[in-house]
C-alpha cells in the first residue's frame, strides 16, 4: 500500500510539483493525496489543481493570533484524508510543539542549506556573505525548533566564483527537486 501524503505549501510549489511527479511513477511508495496551503494566493494551489490533486486552503489569517486553532483545522483536514506522512514544501508558518509532537517522525521538511548551517530565511545570500565553498539542501524530520530535527538526506552544492543569490538558488533548487522525492521514498519505505 502506498503511504498517504499531504504536501503543505505557502508559495509557488516547485518542490510540491517534484513530489507529485515522482509519486506518479508506479513503483513509488507514496501518493500525494492533498495539497494544503495557508495562503489563498499560493501559486502551488493552481499547479496542484492542474495536476489533478485535491487541494485545501486553511488560511491562517482566519484564526487571528490563535496558532493552535489554525493547527487544529489543519490537523482535522489531515485526519479526514487519512494522511500518514506530511511534507512541508515552502510552508512559511511556524508550527507549535503541539502540532510537531502530534506528527513527530511523520513530518518532513526541505531546507535550502546544509543544516545545521543557515537555518531560517535568505540562506543563499547568507551563504554567499559567509564565503562558504559548499552550500546545499537538506531534508529532515521536523523538530520543535525551526529548521531542526534529524537529517534524512542532504546534498552539497559547490559555490562558484561569481555566483549571485539567484544563480546559487537556482542550482540548489535543482538539487532540492531531486532530493525531496528521494527522502520521501526513504521515509515511506520505512528506511529512515
Ligand atoms: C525551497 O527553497 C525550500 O527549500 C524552502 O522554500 C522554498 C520553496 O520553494 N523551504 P517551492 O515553493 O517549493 O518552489
Amino acid at each position: 500500500m502506498k503511504k498517504r501524503v499531504a504536501v503543505l505549501i505557502s508559495g509557488r510549489g516547485s518542490n510540491m510539483t517534484a513530489l507529485i511527479e515522482a509519486a506518479r511513477t508506479q513503483d513509488y511508495p507514496a501518493e500525494i493525496v492533498v495539497v494544503v496551503s495557508n495562503r489563498p494566493q499560493a501559486l502551488g494551489l493552481v499547479r496542484a489543481r492542474e495536476a489533478g490533486i485535491a487541494t485545501a486552503l486553511i488560511d491562517h489569517k482566519m484564526f487571528g493570533k490563535d496558532r493552535e486553532a489554525f493547527e487544529r483545522a489543519l490537523d482535522a483536514e489531515l485526519q479526514a484524508k487519512r494522511i500518514e506522512i506530511v511534507c512541508l514544501a515552502g510552508f512559511m508558518r511556524l508550527l507549535t510543539p503541539w502540532f510537531v509532537n502530534r506528527w513527530s517522525g511523520r513530518m518532513i521538511n526541505i531546507h535550502p542549506a546544509l543544516l545545521p548551517q543557515f537555518k531560517g530565511l535568505d540562506t543563499h545570500r547568507r551563504a554567499l556573505e559567509a564565503g562558504v565553498k559548499q552550500h546545499g539542501a537538506t531534508v529532515h524530520f521536523v523538530g520543535v525548533e525551526m529548521d531542526d530535527g534529524p537529517v534524512i538526506v542532504q546534498e552539497p552544492v559547490a559555490v562558484r566564483e561569481g555566483d549571485t543569490e539567484a544563480t546559487l538558488a537556482a542550482r540548489v533548487l535543482e538539487v532540492e527537486h531531486r532530493l525531496y522525492p528521494q527522502a520521501l521514498r526513504m521515509v515511506a519505505e520505512g528506511r529512515k
